[in-house]
């Protein structure tokens, strides 16, 4: 297969906004664009049985990506997994409590650091995962661009330490402290390794990569820049170095201030924005970099309205100087009502 993204400029319209462009319609879709919230997804969910075996079974997982695609025709799809599936595929035992969220076995020391399986021993589990993408690419609408993704290392490891989700990560934050150097051992396994998930959801078909650091807000100071900044930076140069022209999508969540020069730090094509930053602000410090992404509310899917539509056409109005992806500030909730989603595509696309 011949790689033409040096040499042709690109026609899907994702793809355009990453390159640089400001188009009159921003490009759209949604975090968690698959999921609770559609009917649909229930039931694939329901005949895959549990969470994991949906994310494991290519067929399904492929088909829950589709869905969206289908029903709203989006600019682009997400593929269907999870940011924790590379910790299991280091050997950390992760399973989801039904309504509870992720449960994972903790990696607190060094020894269980060290105990981790290597980078290139993580394709045996998530070879699946490369096969819901190469189905996906097979059968995505043409003018539909396939975003892979996986976690940053600071917040996949936030949920190794802890085991679980917290409000604060504090346990995270207590093994840096009490180890800095050990931790910082986790972070690079973590980097190395999802290096290599990466390239290899590249090779299957993604054609956009995006990289979530969901509880970047808590880290300030030197530990955003060792532990946000640099493994981001890391990966994106490897993904490049293997893939040229690869388009990569950083979301540094509650980045705050630390969103100024982000683009730039790490080599991101763009920055997505969660919605604790109003788009104006954005626009004036965060897109005179380049493209970014983002960043309604999700709560106006849940109520609509008017406040729906004003929200989303002043989201759309002040990015409209540069390259905007229109999308959400985190992910769409199972709250929210499917049609309010075709109201918001409506204050888009007109
Ligand atoms: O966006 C998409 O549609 C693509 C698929 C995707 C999922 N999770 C599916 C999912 C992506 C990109 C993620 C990323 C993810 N997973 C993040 C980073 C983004 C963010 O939300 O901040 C994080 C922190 C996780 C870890 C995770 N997975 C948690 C904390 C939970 C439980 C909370 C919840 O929303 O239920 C999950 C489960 C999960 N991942 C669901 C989905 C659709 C819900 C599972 C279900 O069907 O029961």
């Amino acid at each position: 297969m011949t790689d033409t993204r040096q040499t042709e400029a690109p026609t899907k319209t994702i793809l355009r906004a990453l390159n640089g462009e400001r188009q009159a319609v921003p490009p759209v879709w949604m975090m968690r664009q698959a999921g609770r919230y559609l009917p649909e997804y229930r039931a694939t969910r329901a005949q895959a049985g549990d969470f994991l075996s949906l994310c494991y079974t290519p067929e399904l997982a492929a088909e829950v990506t589709l869905q969206p695609i289908r029903r709203y025709g989006f600019d682009a799809a997400i593929l269907f997994a999870d940011i924790l599936l590379i910790g299991q595929a280091m050997g950390t035992k992760l399973w989801f409590a039904e309504g509870e969220g992720p449960r994972m076995e903790t990696v607190t020391d060094r020894e269980a650091v060290a105990a981790l399986k290597p980078a290139e021993a993580i394709h045996e589990t998530l070879s699946p995962i490369y096969e819901t993408v190469r189905i996906l690419s097979r059968e995505l609408p043409r003018e539909t661009a396939l975003i892979g993704f996986a976690g940053a290392p600071w917040t996949v490891a936030t949920y190794m330490v802890a085991g679980r989700g917290t409000p604060d990560q504090g346990p995270a934050h207590a093994f840096k402290q009490r180890d800095r150097e050990g931790f910082a051992q986790l972070i690079d396994r973590l980097t190395a390794a999802t290096i290599e998930y990466l390239s290899e959801q590249v090779n299957a078909g993604a054609e956009v990569i995006k990289i979530f650091d969901s509880w970047a807000g808590s880290l300030k100071g030197a530990d955003f820049d060792d532990f946000a900044l640099k493994p981001t930076a890391t990966i994106i140069a490897a993904l490049k170095a293997r893939h040229p022209g690869l388009p990569i999508i950083a979301f540094p969540r509650e980045a705050g201030d630390r969103y100024v020069g982000f683009a730039r730090a790490t080599g991101a094509d763009c920055v997505a924005l969660d919605n604790s930053v109003s788009a104006e602000w954005a626009a004036a410090h965060v897109q005179i970099d380049g493209c970014v992404q983002g960043n309604l509310a999700p709560h106006h899917l849940v109520e609509g309205g008017a406040a729906l539509v004003r929200e989303t056409k002043r989201i759309v109005q002040a990015f409209s100087g540069g390259a905007h992806i229109f999308n959400l500030g985190h992910g769409i909730t199972p709250q929210a009502d499917p049609e309010n989603v075709h109201r918001m595509l409506e204050a888009i696309r007109g």
